[in-house]
């Protein structure tokens, strides 16, 4: 969907559906790849990439360990700034917003959802911790593999979903002689929305 820059539509919800569905088009591995950017306790910002599994008025959802590097930095700032970029559209899309868990049931449905494979490996790291070798990975994996045998694999207690609310939201639009087009959405004092035209 191209937009129109000079009267960009009232809700970007919808527009960012229309720009995620774009994306998908491209036939790009991960279209909903984006980076999350965090910053941790001591004041340093720090990034990676996750995969965007859920996007709603209420925000943009992706799921993690809790006890990760991000988890740590989210726990004790609970705001981030997320970033999508998609090359072949010559696009991206910039939310920051504040950072709350999403509920147990969404992260008990998205991880029931999971390949058995991934629920085990779930549980067998220790994400962002050190770790000797791969050989000391796999009998992790091995030991939670007998552990859950014959059995569902329960959602692990520090795994779950973070969900970053719509605080601000840009869409750029590149142009060839980088005279780009850019707009941000920010909240009006009547939960509505304010745009504003950026110079590139
Ligand atoms: C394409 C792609 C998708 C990824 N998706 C996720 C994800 O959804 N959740 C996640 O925890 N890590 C995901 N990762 C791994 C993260 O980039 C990162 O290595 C990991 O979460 C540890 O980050 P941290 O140490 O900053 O917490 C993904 C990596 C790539 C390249």
């Amino acid at each position: 969907m191209s937009l129109d820059f000079d009267r960009p539509p009232a809700d970007p919800v919808t527009l960012a559906r229309a720009w995620f569905k774009d994306a998908e088009g491209t036939g790009l591995p991960n279209p909903n790849a984006m980076t999350v950017a965090t910053i941790d306790p001591d004041g340093r910002p720090s990034a990676r990439i996750v995969l965007l599994r859920g996007f709603d008025e209420r925000g943009a959802v992706f799921f993690t360990n809790r006890e990760s590097r991000k988890g740590v930095a989210l726990e004790a700032h609970p705001r981030a700034a997320l970033l999508f970029h998609w090359d072949p559209l010559d696009r991206q899309i910039r939310i920051e917003g504040r950072v709350t868990h999403a509920s147990d049931e969404e992260s008990d449905g998205y991880f029931a959802a999971r390949a058995r494979e991934s629920q085990i490996n779930a549980w067998a790291s220790s994400q962002s911790r050190p770790v000797e070798d791969r050989a000391t990975m796999i009998a992790l994996q091995r030991a939670m593999t007998e552990r859950f045998a014959g059995r569902e694999v329960p959602r692990p207690p520090h795994w779950g979903g973070y969900r970053v609310s719509l605080d601000r939201l840009e869409f750029w639009q590149g142009d060839r002689h980088r005279f780009h087009d850019r707009v941000i959405y920010l909240h009006d004092e009547r939960g509505g929305w304010i745009t504003q035209r950026l110079c590139p």
